[in-house]
């Protein structure tokens, strides 16, 4: 055990994943949202941050060159919002671009403004509208070198009398896991990877290039290989514990994608599941190390803070699999007996350090084992 508090990976919410920037994409839903983060029991969960992302902004800056909202989206301002969400006892997050202007939409031939060139006023602005948190994309960079756009930004949101979380979406590009967590950029987490989608194949492409970054990770600055998918459709109700299960033992952020105001109680059961939880936000603030990857078998082990260590086992084959996990492996000692823990069954048995597993395709088992 340790006395170290470290800031856990952040945990809440953001619209991107369920909504892109249709019009369903507003201040209606997000205060909906919100109110779901009380009734559902999100809030007591420890989801803390209600975030919006690309298309909330107007075209144009006004006339003093500030950013402002897209009238249609959010008539009452974001300052309202982000007043609404913290009157919830929840904290408000807002977007933006490491460029020119940000990365939506695709196709025509304008965008709305981003951050470069602009970023103490748009740090000013953003803190005057009690945001809390800003996720900083890399859409139209105009090649300027990340570090510095990124710095740039880190300084101005520093230089206003709040405290911002800063999360760098840089997509993995120049190796953020190297420079986003450290002075001057100093962000609480970065992205690691190209956007995720509501598919195995791509939370599977999500894991592999994240789970090998562990080492980078430290206490309060995490990899963030995207947000998640759970309850969007797109993966079997197994797929998505997977994805959950492995987030949390990789610490990281766990920002729910899907609209909670139509999330049905399988997928709401997933993200409530305390006990996963409580891998990812452990004070020690270390993410997992995979210390087994073949023949489709992931094993992953992540210290805990009480002295016990989350296990988790993932069977990434199309094929149920039996697994027998080693003592070495997950670094116990097989003369000493254990408490095991299964946190997705909420059931427990007495162990000796290795573990039996039967696993369904893609299904991950994930384990609290600690010292009897
Ligand atoms: C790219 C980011 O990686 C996504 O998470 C999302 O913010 C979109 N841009 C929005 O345009």
């Amino acid at each position: 055990a340790s006395d170290v508090q470290a800031a856990p990976p952040q945990m809440g919410f953001n619209n991107w994943n369920s909504t892109h920037c249709r019009d369903e994409f507003n201040e209606t839903m997000i205060r909906g949202i919100a109110d779901k983060f009380i009734s559902l029991g999100l809030r007591d969960a420890g989801y803390t941050y209600v975030n919006i992302d690309d298309c909330w902004a107007n075209w144009q800056r006004d006339k003093n060159e500030n950013l402002q909202p897209n009238p249609k989206r959010f008539p009452a301002g974001i300052k309202a919002l982000a007043d609404y969400i913290h009157q919830h006892g929840l904290k408000f997050g807002l977007y933006s671009s490491a460029g020119t202007s940000t990365c939506e939409p695709l196709q025509e031939n304008r965008g709305f403004p981003g951050g470069l060139g602009h970023e103490k006023q748009d740090a000013a602005t953003i803190a005057a509208w009690n945001v809390d948190y800003l996720k900083y994309d890399n859409c139209n960079n105009q090649k300027v070198d990340a570090i510095q756009r990124y710095t740039a930004m880190a300084e101005a949101l520093r230089a206003t009398a709040r405290p911002i979380f800063f999360s760098v979406c840089e997509w993995g590009e120049n190796k953020p896991w190297t420079w986003a967590g450290k002075p001057p950029v100093d962000a609480g987490s970065w992205r690691s990877t190209g956007d995720i989608s509501d598919s195995y194949a791509s939370m599977l492409k999500n894991f592999k290039q994240n789970v090998v970054l562990d080492r980078y990770a430290t206490p309060g600055h995490y990899n963030d290989p995207d947000m998640l998918e759970v309850g969007n459709g797109g993966m079997s109700d197994t797929e998505y514990r997977s994805h959950f299960s492995l987030w949390s033992i990789m610490a990281a952020p766990l920002l729910i994608g899907t609209d909670l105001r139509k999330i049905k109680p399988d997928a709401l059961k997933i993200l409530l599941n305390k006990e996963v939880i409580a891998v990812d936000q452990d004070p020690m603030g270390v993410q997992g190390k995979q210390v087994r990857d073949s023949d489709g078998i992931h094993v992953l082990v992540k210290p805990l803070n009480d002295g016990s260590r989350a296990v988790a086992v993932f069977n990434e084959n199309d094929t149920q699999r039996d697994v027998a996990v080693s003592d070495a492996e997950t670094g116990l000692t097989a003369r000493s007996s254990y408490n095991v823990r299964d946190l997705w069954a909420h059931t427990q048995a007495k162990g000796d350090g290795t573990l039996k597993v039967h696993l369904q395709a893609h299904e991950t088992a994930i384990y609290r084992i600690s010292r009897l």
